[in-house]
């Protein structure tokens, strides 16, 4: 056997030649094999990146772009009372296990979780639509502790019991809290008769259970009313603009959902976020059209709908796309409302003239509520 090296030796240049063909090869080998090698690195790290539910990067990119920017709020995400803790995880992982659990199903088609009659009211009010049937009922959900909310909305837009002529009532939908005072939640509805408390744990998981709730009360402690809506306990609430709105002929009557609408949602499948909604629980990418959970307005003949058909939607826990699932899921479809720009989500600054022409505001704080309104409540034209 020769060597390539004896093969030099003996065929002088040829050999050199060869040397140098077969080198230029061996390179030009090399990093075609090499591009490849990358290719394929890139190939491998954006699909892991892409399929993979951990994918941080792109869901800072996704949350920039889609949420903060544009709304930049902790609505449907997390009202102040409730804020994200370590055992996030832990409770998403109940929430998991009791879907699986055959437990909760009934038939294989039932999903009771977020059925509101799996719960019993602790307190409920059942006198305030009976006397004078309302026009419109505000319901806020609310954290049992978070009395300093309450306060600041009895003191503003919960005030008025009359707005432009109509009956509007404003109350407060609680669940159960360990820290909770029992006997001063009893003693502040003794004095308000605007607290509604069911027995389910009050956590931002759970505020699908929530809503329903709220729409279980609608439908049986006051179905009198014309209309309702979910309104969180951090807004600013412009409710003559609101009656206005719902007293002008051609506002439907029955079917009627509005506030503002959002299309095609993308699912936020990565698990270190608070929107993070398992495939499981949630297996399209994307959420029917739903309308934002800062507040939405609907006409009072939805809440039953919305109870009998919440019976066969599996729960998750983004309570206003489960509502734009129930709509989904009743073949209805939501209204944008007389002028979308009168929903106003993430405000940064009050302008006096501005909040005259709004119907919701996102503030954020009871302080600025109270600052702001007791401004725009000040005589005087506001523009
Ligand atoms: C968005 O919200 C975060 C806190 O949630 C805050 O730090 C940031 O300043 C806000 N950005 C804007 C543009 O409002
Ligand atoms: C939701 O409420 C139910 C009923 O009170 C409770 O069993 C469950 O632990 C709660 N889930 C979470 C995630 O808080």
């Amino acid at each position: 056997m020769r060597s390539p090296a004896d093969f030099d030796e003996e065929t002088g240049r040829r050999s050199d030649f060869a040397k140098d063909l077969y080198q230029h090869k061996n390179h030009l080998f090399r990093s075609w094999f090499l591009e490849l090698l990358m290719l394929c690195l890139l190939i491998i790290v954006l699909f892991v990146a892409f399929s993979d539910s951990d994918l941080s990067w792109f869901e800072k990119l996704y949350h920039h772009s889609q949420y903060h920017s544009l709304f930049n709020h902790s609505h449907q995400f997390g009202s102040p009372a409730y804020r994200v803790t370590p055992t996030h995880k832990n409770m998403l992982n109940t929430i998991h296990k009791s879907i699986e659990s055959p437990a909760l199903q009934s038939g294989g088609l039932q999903y009771h979780q977020a059925y509101p009659h799996n719960y019993q009211f602790v307190m409920d009010n059942t006198e305030v639509c009976k006397n004078n049937a309302p026009f419109l009922v505000l319901i806020v959900p609310v954290a049992p502790i978070n009395i300093a909310a309450r306060e600041a909305i009895r003191q503003t837009w919960g005030k008025d019991r009359l707005v432009q002529g109509e009956v509007v009532i404003t109350l407060f939908m609680l669940g159960l809290h360990e820290g909770a005072d029992v006997e001063k939640l009893k003693q502040e509805n003794e004095q308000h008769h605007d607290l509604i408390q069911s027995n389910f744990m009050d956590t931002y998981l759970n505020l699908t259970i929530k809503t329903m709730v709220i729409m279980d009360w609608l439908a049986t402690r006051c179905p009198t009313a014309a209309y309702a809506m979910k309104v969180d306990s951090d807004m600013f609430l412009n409710i003559d603009n609101l009656v206005l709105m719902l007293q002008k002929p051609g506002i439907p009557k029955l079917n009627y959902l509005t506030g503002m609408l959002m299309w095609d949602i993308p699912v936020i499948r990565s698990k270190s976020s608070k929107w993070y909604v398992p495939e499981e629980m949630y297996p399209d990418p994307k959420y029917p059209t739903y309308t934002l959970g800062m507040g939405y307005v609907f006409s009072n003949d939805l809440p039953a709908k919305f109870v009998e058909v919440s019976k066969s939607i599996k729960p998750f826990n983004i309570e206003d796309a489960y509502i734009g699932m129930c709509m989904k899921k009743l073949g209805l479809s939501l209204t944008p409302p007389p002028n979308p720009s009168q929903f106003k989500t993430y405000n940064s600054k009050y302008d006096r003239c501005e909040f005259s022409t709004i119907i919701t505001y996102i503030l954020g704080s009871s302080e600025n509520l109270i600052k702001y309104w007791s401004d725009y409540k000040k005589p005087g034209p506001h523009c």
